[in-house]
């Protein structure tokens, strides 16, 4: 499918954004495990986090969806069930990832896959420590690549020192370690999102931090309790009309109840040192995530900046976003140690640096990163979603400064976190 973005000369008003991705999946895999009722309010209703919902019903779990509400009825650890069909992750990492983890610990057999772009992401990186754990998992070239079997149970405690900073490698231990005799204890180069660590707490389940920085976790953990989860909008989401808010030459975005969780609000940060006009407002918390408003003003020039790698887990996923800012900033943009973006949903640094070329953008590719020429305006033209929704809502906002109008190509991929993201678009430019 193609979307025709036709360029804009202000962004104004106030719009929300869906749910964030990382806590619905999260959120519904934790209340599963309970023993009760768990309401979850403001869940992403699209195709990621419903892969999650689905998988967790086919493991005998029952729930009520009606579109952002879900109510949960936890079936206990272990009242999970044998999967009767293969488990099917969708495009989603996290779905795939994170249910390894819990699989891991249960005494069954269960088969995981998902689409052709996730059935090419590297799964060793969460097979590797399942296995020393104690789990019998297998799949193509050795358990690295999607459709995988598992067969858990009777799990041993692990000290993983992962060797990337990621939080599906992080959760999907953390689920494993739940069902595992003794400490587990978890460190990783840098820190990566931490909605696990903090709905495990609202889940009443006891974390612990050691003197390095460690997450360690006692199992097994006999039960999860809590009543509700309210789920903030995703700053990922968010981010996209930030950067749009930012570069458009005139009005004022307020988006609303926005997820400002500290490891997620990178791009805030970077975008605030390029000159952009960023203030924060009513700052509250729903379920132990830090929320907010954000306000953003355009008619000021960005300035290019520097990213380096310590800062990239904090915007791993605004870095398509990142990269048009840049497009339209004063001078040049490095982003460096972002070799993660080769195996998410697309390679993004690919991706990126041939379709915004496509537009006009002056981008080259390098092997851990980009660097980025800008301009006042870039010509526009046709590009490509690669089949990644983050490509394709960074090219749509490229799109709304360049000098013509600009076709994009494979916009369904939007659906797999934020449906309704070109309407609302068009409600806020003209
Ligand atoms: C996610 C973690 C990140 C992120 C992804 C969602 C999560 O992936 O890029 O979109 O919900 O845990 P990695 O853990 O691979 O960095």
């Amino acid at each position: 499918m193609q979307m025709k973005i036709e360029p804009a000369e202000h962004c104004r008003g106030a719009l929300s954004v869906p749910g964030d991705k990382s806590i619905s999946h999260r959120a519904i895999i934790l209340a599963s495990l309970t023993e009760q009722e768990v309401e979850i309010e403001g869940f992403l209703d699209a195709e990621d986090p419903r892969s999650t919902l689905v998988c967790m019903q086919a493991l005998g779990v029952k729930m009520e969806q009606q579109g952002t509400f879900v109510r949960v009825h936890g079936a206990g650890i272990n009242g999970l069930k044998e999967p009767s069909t293969i488990l099917d992750a969708g495009n989603s990492g996290t779905t795939a990832r994170l249910l390894m983890g819990l699989l891991a610990g249960r005494p069954f057999y269960a088969v995981l896959t998902g689409d052709r772009s996730l059935r090419k992401r590297p799964m060793a990186r969460v097979t590797g420590p399942l296995k020393k754990m104690g789990a019998s998992i297998d799949g193509r070239e050795n358990g690295r690549l999607l459709p995988l079997s598992i067969r858990g149970g009777d799990l041993a405690s692990l000290t993983f020192h992962s060797p990337v900073a990621s939080a599906q490698v992080k959760s999907a231990v953390l689920l494993a370690a739940l069902q595992a005799r003794g400490s587990t204890a978890i460190t990783e180069p840098g820190v990566s999102r931490d909605h696990t660590e903090r709905m495990l707490l609202h889940f009443g389940v006891p974390l612990q931090w050691g003197k390095q920085g460690e997450i360690i976790l006692e199992g097994p953990v006999k039960s999860l309790t809590a009543e509700q989860v309210k789920v903030p909008g995703d700053v990922s989401s968010a981010a996209f009309f930030v950067v749009a808010g930012a570069l458009a030459p005139a009005g004022e975005l307020l988006i609303h109840e926005v997820g400002l969780n500290p490891t997620r609000t990178g791009l805030l940060h970077v975008l605030s040192r390029m000159g952009a006009q960023i203030t924060l407002l009513n700052q509250r918390k729903y379920s132990g995530e830090p929320v907010g408003d954000i306000l953003v003003r355009g008619g000021k020039r960005l300035v290019g900046v520097d990213v380096t790698a310590e800062m990239i887990p904090r915007l791993i996923d605004e870095i398509p976003v990142l990269a048009v800012a840049a497009a339209y900033a004063r001078g040049t943009t490095r982003i460096q140690g972002a070799g993660e973006l080769r195996v998410k949903e697309s390679d993004r640094l690919h991706a990126l640096s041939q379709e915004l070329g496509k537009l006009g953008a002056r981008i080259e590719e390098m092997p851990d990163g980009l660097s980025i020429q800008g301009s006042r305006r870039i010509p526009g033209g046709s590009g490509s979603s690669h089949g990644d929704h983050r490509i394709a809502m960074a090219l749509a906002v490229a799109g709304l400064f360049a000098e013509k109008e600009t076709i994009i190509d494979g916009v369904e991929s939007v659906q797999v976190s934020f449906p309704g993201f070109f309407d609302r678009l068009k409600e806020i430019t003209c």
